[in-house]
């Protein structure tokens, strides 16, 4: 019997609710993780990688990491320290970093590569971004044909409401406005998970305790999430973005998806960054896009808690 696991490349910016998404992955029966990618975004790139390798030799996976690119393809670039911390994994006190999982090729040589590889094995890969786009609009831009060799990209994305780095522009997005639209504007099958869909599935401080004693890398997660309070709080709970992106690629019945027009504003100003749902199909522009408006959140929150007891 063949290999059923959903064969994933994970590009991320880690980040709190990255290292969140990247436990459930890496231990998630549903897929093989193939790579992960960094990508510069809540903290520079040197950071974003390390924090990758920190995670793994905290964890004792062993997926090869390939440094990304180190800033937007244009303007210059955010950071969300405020809100993760100067390490970018809040307060952990990690004890190891597995430096020999790097691997001396740029990130969008690599996820080539693996793409390819995937291919040659009979079956295509799904890319997982939980951060900026830079890396994938890089790939783009040195593969038209990309789209041919990729089952579809799940982004934590965007927001249809309202944004969080401006009034509808939300920090993935903001951070590479045009290597989001690059993305948006080619042939790639296109998934956001927006802001709303983690404020409408909140985790309570009984969750965050069950979190902490589902494992030790639930533990891990739970201390970090203790220093991500303070931006991200809610009545009632807190937010975990990235898990509901990589949520969405293996439970994509728990949610509700619409597919229509996004323009995303790459001009300086108020709006730069902002993302426009057509979500009404009034503009009469073709659609370039799905994008969840909706998830069972007692669903989600049972999932992510479950799947952080498989976690070392
Ligand atoms: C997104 O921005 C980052 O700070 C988080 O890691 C998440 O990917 C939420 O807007
Ligand atoms: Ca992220």
């Amino acid at each position: 019997m063949g290999d059923k696991r959903i064969p994933l490349i994970i590009d991320t910016d880690p980040g709190i609710d990255d290292a969140a998404a990247l436990s459930l992955a890496l231990f998630s029966p549903a897929v093989d993780v193939r790579l992960i990618a960094t990508v510069a975004g809540n903290v520079g790139i040197e950071k974003t990688t390390r924090n990758a390798l920190r995670l793994e030799s905290f964890m004792g996976t062993d997926v090869p990491v390939a440094r990304g690119a180190a800033g937007p393809l244009a303007g210059s670039a955010i950071v969300a320290d405020a809100v993760h911390g100067k390490s970018g994994l809040g307060n952990w006190g990690y004890e190891g970093e597995a430096t020999e999982l790097l691997i001396d090729t740029p990130a969008a040589q690599v996820i080539w590569d693996e793409l390819l590889a995937c291919e040659a094995e009979g079956c295509k890969a799904t890319i997982l971004t939980l951060g900026p786009l830079t890396n994938i609009a890089i790939l783009l831009r040195e593969h038209p044909d990309l789209a041919d060799h990729v089952e579809c990209l799940v982004g934590m994305g965007a927001g249809i409401t309202h944004g969080n780095v401006g009034p509808l522009a939300e920090f993935n997005i903001a951070a590479d406005p045009l290597a989001a639209c690059e993305v948006v504007e080619s042939a790639l099958d296109v998934t956001f998970v927006p802001l709303e869909v983690a404020d409408n599935a909140l985790l309570s401080p009984a969750d965050l305790g069950e979190l902490a004693s589902a494992s030790r890398t639930g533990a891990a997660v739970a201390e970090m999430m203790d220093a991500y309070a303070s931006s991200t709080e809610l009545a009632g709970g807190k937010q975990v973005y990235d898990p509901t992106a990589f949520c969405y690629v293996v439970e994509p019945q728990m949610f509700q998806v619409a597919t229509c027009h996004l323009d995303v504003t790459t001009e300086p100003g108020e709006d730069w960054g902002g993302t426009h749902f057509d979500l009404e199909g009034s503009r009469g522009l073709l659609a370039n896009v799905h994008v969840a408006t909706g998830v069972d959140a007692d669903a989600f929150r049972r999932w992510f808690l479950d799947g952080f007891r498989l976690c070392s």
